[in-house]
């Protein structure tokens, strides 16, 4: 079946009139474009799970807390295309700011404590703007199931509450992290990296991974696992660490002591490019272990 690329919501429903008629399962897998291989990995697996699949590609302004940082963002939507096509996508919706944001929203959702910590708390408004697309756009293609990456942890945990606390009639999946040879999570702001510092970039993984190793090896004390992880980074002035922290895994909350499952997740800047990376870990419910 041949893609096809709808601007504007009425068009979206009358094209997925006939699946939802047919009682066709609809996969949704949300996107800001610049598509690579953890994308595609989301759309594989809506691919193999739904009839039909719609990817949209929307850069959200609502969810950008720099300008630059949004004027910078990649956009390539011929090849975003061409590999949605190539993955057997049904539907490219790639709405205008304007389509989606006639107006400046009155109402917008606020995330509560779960977007308090980690990327909340140095990216001001931001999970509130990515809620509040979701949102949206949840009502706009009513999907029976809705894709999203481990990557970006914090977001699905928020996402995942949202369409409970708003009972929004979708299933959430989570897809584990795509990552290159040497660990790097794919991001679409890995574009931007120079070819130096692409090879300073898997710092924040093999961090992360120190972290899950003291986790693994008995060590409960939180803030001696962020000390241990932090040292794993070189001190070179083009590497700034925002955040290492370790949250409790169900509602993204800091912790002394490691005590069930956690998150160890960071934020590293790489000269003028931010990347984050998370890792889940499974501490044993047994305090006092520390070796
Ligand atoms: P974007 O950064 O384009 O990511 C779209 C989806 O791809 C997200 O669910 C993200 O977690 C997932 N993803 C990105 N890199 C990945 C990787 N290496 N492995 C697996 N999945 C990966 O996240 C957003 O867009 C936006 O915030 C959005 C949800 C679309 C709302 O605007």
């Amino acid at each position: 079946m041949a893609l096809d690329l709808i601007d504007t919501n009425a068009g979206l429903r009358e094209r997925l009139s006939t699946p939802r008629r047919t009682g066709t399962t609809i996969g949704f897998v949300p996107t800001m474009g610049a598509l690579h291989a953890g994308h595609a990995s989301l759309i594989g697996r809506a691919r193999r799970d739904c009839g039909c699949i719609v990817v949209s590609i929307f850069v959200n302004p609502l969810q950008f807390d720099r300008e630059d940082d949004l004027a910078r963002y990649p956009r390539t939507l011929d090849a975003d295309l061409d590999l949605c096509r190539a993955l057997g996508a049904d539907v490219v919706f790639s709405p205008t700011v304007q389509e989606m944001y006639p107006a400046p929203p009155r109402c917008t959702v606020d995330v509560g404590p779960l977007g308090d910590h980690l990327c909340g708390r140095f990216r001001p408004g931001h999970f509130r703007g990515v809620a509040t697309v979701v949102l949206k756009l949840l009502q706009i293609v009513q999907p029976d199931a809705a894709y999203f990456g481990e990557k970006d942890a914090q977001q699905l945990a928020i996402v995942r509450r949202l369409v409970k606390d708003f009972n929004v009639p979708v299933t959430i999946v989570g897809v584990p992290t795509a990552r290159e040879g040497d660990g790097l999570a794919l991001s679409s702001r890995n574009q931007r990296l120079s070819r130096e510092e692409r090879e300073l970039a898997p710092t924040l993984y093999r961090a992360l991974r120190a972290a899950e190793s003291s986790i693994a090896a008995g060590v409960t004390d939180a803030a001696r696992i962020r000390r241990d992880a932090t040292a794993r980074i070189p001190a070179d002035p083009r590497l700034k660490l925002e955040y290492l922290e370790v949250v409790t895994a169900d509602d993204f909350q800091p912790l002394q002591q490691v005590d069930g499952d956690v998150v160890v997740a960071g934020a590293l800047w790489v000269g003028d490019t931010r990347l984050i990376d998370n890792i889940r870990c499974e501490g044993l419910p047994n305090p006092g272990r520390d070796a």
